[in-house]
């Protein structure tokens, strides 16, 4: 059949480069969790989803779906400046929102912290907006490249190493934001 043989030449979700981390099936559980958790947390709320694209998009999708409330979504796109390989911390807004956040509760939705600089720095701004409550939530959190200690996250799907992830959204040049798993990129020169 066409729809076979297509899977059995297509060697992105089985690329030896990739070790997975996390799988679907992983994902799935702690996804559900995250929006239980949510859907009490903002119960008496107004609540809208402020995603950080692009890498955020697909973390966005699946929670969207798990928070059994009344809810909006909005859009963000944001360029931070690298020194090097390292965010800077400032950033330009080449996409703000479409809506006001006046008196809403926001939960920022990310794909990963790691420095923490663009985010601490968003959420500087989205703070001058009037809303009646901002949190944050990320799908991973690496912690040990923190420069802005003091940034709490307040929903986390899961901690990972120092190490350079793709999949779920994540992506290296580019490439990978469609695995359906988070996966460590084995050797960064192949990808
Ligand atoms: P920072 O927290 O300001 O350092 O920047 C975080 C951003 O860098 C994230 O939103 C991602 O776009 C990107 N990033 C950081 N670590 C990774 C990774 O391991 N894989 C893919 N993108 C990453
Ligand atoms: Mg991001």
């Amino acid at each position: 059949m066409a729809v076979e043989s297509t899977q059995m030449v297509s060697t992105e979700f089985t690329n030896t480069n990739l070790e997975v981390l996390y799988s679907e099936e992983q994902i799935r559980t702690r996804i559900k969790e995250l929006g239980q958790q949510i859907t009490s947390d903002y119960a008496n709320g107004d609540l809208v989803l402020v995603s950080v694209l692009k890498g955020s998009c697909v973390f966005l999708a699946d929670l969207m779906r798990v928070i059994d409330l009344p809810l909006t979504i909005d859009f963000m796109s944001v360029s931070s400046y690298k020194d090097g390989m390292r965010s800077t911390g400032d950033v330009e807004i080449l996409k703000d929102l479409s809506n006001s956040i006046r008196g809403k509760d926001v939960l920022v939705v990310e794909d990963i912290i790691d420095t923490g600089l663009t985010l601490s720095r968003l959420l500087d701004i989205l703070g001058t907006r009037g809303a009646n409550s901002i949190k944050l939530s990320s799908f991973l959190d690496k912690p040990e490249p923190r420069i802005k200690k003091e940034l709490s996250i307040d929903y986390t799907g899961f901690v990972v190493p120092n190490k350079f992830v793709v999949g779920y959204g994540l992506d290296a040049a580019g490439r990978y934001r469609n695995l359906p798993f988070i996966a460590v990129v084995k050797d960064p020169s192949v990808a």
